[in-house]
C-alpha cells in the first residue's frame, strides 16, 4: 500500500485496526490475504506456529504472484519454516552475537569517515543516498561476507531490480539469474582459495560432505545477506536523516546528550517502519485471531508499519519521541524470523547519525521535505535521492 508520506504508515492502516484489525483484502496483483494491523495481532502471527513462512505452502501470499514460480525454487531460509530454517540460523548465530559485531566498531567507524570526508569534499548540494546512504552498509557488508566491494554497482543494481514491484517479471527473472552467476562464481573463487571472511567461514565448516549445507544452500544464503544486508540499512540512514532533520527539536535533544542515541536509532526504527508488508506468512491449521476465524491454506500479511503506529502500545504513535523508552517495536519482526542483522543495523546506524551530525552541524535539506523523491515500490520504504547541504 502507498505512503502518502514516508514517515507515516499508509493512512488506511488506522482506519482498518480501528474497524477491522484483522481484514481479507484483495492485493496488488489481484491475490487475496488478511491483512493484520494491530500490535497484538502481528506479534501473533509472527510467534504462532499455526503460521508458515515457507514459500513452498499452498496459499503462500504475495504481492507479485508471477514470480511465486521463481522465488519457490530460489528461496532462501527467511522463507523456511524450523526445523529447516533452523539449520541455517545455527550456522549463522556466531557471526552476529552482539560481541562479533561490536568489534567491528572502528573498521565501520573508518568506513563512514572516510564517506564523509568524500562528500565534504564535494559542493552542496550533495546526494545523500548515492555519497553515504548506500555506500556505507554496502561496504559493511561486503567486508562481513567477503564480496568484492568493487563489485557494488552490479549487485546493487540487481537487488533492485529483483525486489522492485516496477521491475517486469522478465526483468526480475533475469537479475536474479545474474545475480545468482555472480555468487556462484564468487563461492568457486573462495573453494579454491580459502578466505577468512563469513563466506569462507560457512564453506569451511558447513558445506557439504562434512557440513549440512549444500553449494545452493549457501548462494541463496549469501543472496539473502547480501540484499537484506544493505537495502535496509541504506534506507533507514536517509529516511532517519530527514525525520531528524524535520524533527529540530529532538536533533536538538540528540546533540545536548549522546547518551540518547541508543533509543533514538530505536524510535526512529518505530516511527519510520522501514521494512512493513516483508513478513508474509500462511496459515496451517484453522485459528482465531481476536475473534476472527482464519483457514488452513489463507495467506496472511503482518503488517509492521501499522503495529509500531498501534495507539494500544505506543502512546501518541504518530510523534518522534527520542525519549519515548518503549522498545518494543516490532521493526525487525518477531519470533524465529526475528532479523539475524539486528545487532550490526543498529551499530551502524548509531555510528553514522553520531559522525554525520558532530561532523556536518550545520547539515540541513536543499530542496524542501515535501518535494524529495521517495520509493515506495519495494517492501522497503526508502528515497531514492536525498540532496542537502551545509
Ligand atoms: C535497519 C535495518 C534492518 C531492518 C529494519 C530489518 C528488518 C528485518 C525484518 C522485519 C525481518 C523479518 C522478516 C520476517 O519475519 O519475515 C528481517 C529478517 C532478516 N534480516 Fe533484517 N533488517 C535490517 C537489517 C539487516 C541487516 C544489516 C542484515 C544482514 C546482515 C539483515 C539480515 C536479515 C536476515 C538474514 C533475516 C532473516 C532471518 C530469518 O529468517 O531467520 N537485516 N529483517
Amino acid at each position: 500500500m502507498p505512503r502518502a508520506c514516508p514517515f507515516n504508515p499508509p493512512p488506511q492502516y488506522a482506519q482498518l485496526r480501528a474497524e477491522t484489525p484483522v481484514r481479507w483484502a484483495e492485493l496488488t496483483g489481484g491475490a487475496t490475504a488478511w491483512l493484520v494491523t494491530h500490535y497484538e495481532g502481528v506479534r501473533r502471527v509472527l510467534t504462532d506456529p499455526c503460521f508458515s513462512a515457507d514459500i513452498t505452502h499452498p496459499g503462500f501470499p504475495s504481492t507479485t504472484p508471477e514470480l511465486l514460480p521463481a522465488l519457490r525454487g530460489n528461496r532462501s531460509f527467511v522463507r523456511m519454516d524450523p526445523p529447516e530454517h533452523s539449520r541455517y540460523r545455527r550456522a549463522l548465530i556466531p557471526e552476529f552475537t552482539v560481541r562479533r559485531i561490536e568489534a567491528m566498531r572502528p573498521g565501520i567507524q573508518s568506513v563512514v569517515d572516510a564517506f564523509i570526508d568524500d562528500l565534504l569534499a564535494g559542493v552542496p548540494p550533495v546526494d545523500l543516498v548515492e555519497t553515504l546512504a548506500v555506500p556505507v552498509p554496502s561496504m559493511v557488508i561486503c567486508q562481513l561476507l567477503g564480496v568484492p566491494y568493487t563489485d557494488h554497482d552490479f549487485f546493487q543494481s540487481s537487488t533492485r531490480t529483483l525486489v522492485s514491484a516496477s521491475s517486469s517479471p522478465e526483468q526480475a527473472m533475469s537479475a536474479m539469474r545474474d545475480l545468482h552467476g555472480y555468487l556462484d562464481e564468487l563461492i568457486g573463487r573462495k573453494l579454491r582459495e580459502p578466505a577468512d571472511d563469513l563466506l569462507g567461514r560457512l564453506i569451511a565448516r558447513h558445506l557439504e560432505p562434512d557440513g549440512e549445507l549444500t553449494r545452493q544452500d549457501l548462494l541463496m544464503t549469501c543472496r539473502l545477506l547480501l540484499t537484506a544486508g544493505h537495502e535496509t540499512t541504506a534506507n533507514m540512514i536517509t529516511l532517519g536523516t530527514v525525520a531528524l532533520l524535520e524533527n529540530p527539536d529532538q536533533l536538538a535533544l540528540l546533540r545536548a546528550d549522546p547518551g540518547l542515541l541508543p533509543g533514538a536509532v530505536e524510535e526512529l526504527l518505530r516511527y519510520l517502519s522501514i521494512v512493513d508488508y516483508f513478513p508474509a506468512r500462511v496459515a496451517v491449521e484453522d485459528v482465531e485471531i481476536e475473534g476472527t476465524r482464519i483457514r488452513s491454506g489463507d495467506g496472511v500479511f503482518a503488517l509492521l508499519a501499522a503495529a509500531n503506529w498501534d495507539p494500544a502500545m505506543f502512546d501518541a504513535p504518530d510523534r518522534l519521541d527520542l525519549r519515548r523508552g518503549n522498545r518494543r517495536h516490532l521493526a525487525f519482526g518477531n519470533g524465529v524470523h526475528q532479523c539475524l542483522g539486528q545487532n550490526l543495523a543498529r551499530l551502524e546506524l548509531e555510528i553514522v547519525f553520531r559522525t554525520l551530525f558532530e561532523r556536518i552541524p550545520r547539515l540541513r535539506l536543499a530542496v524542501p521535505a515535501e518535494r524529495l523523491p521517495y520509493k515506495d515500490d519495494t517492501p522497503v520504504y526508502g528515497m531514492t535521492e536525498l540532496p542537502v547541504t551545509w
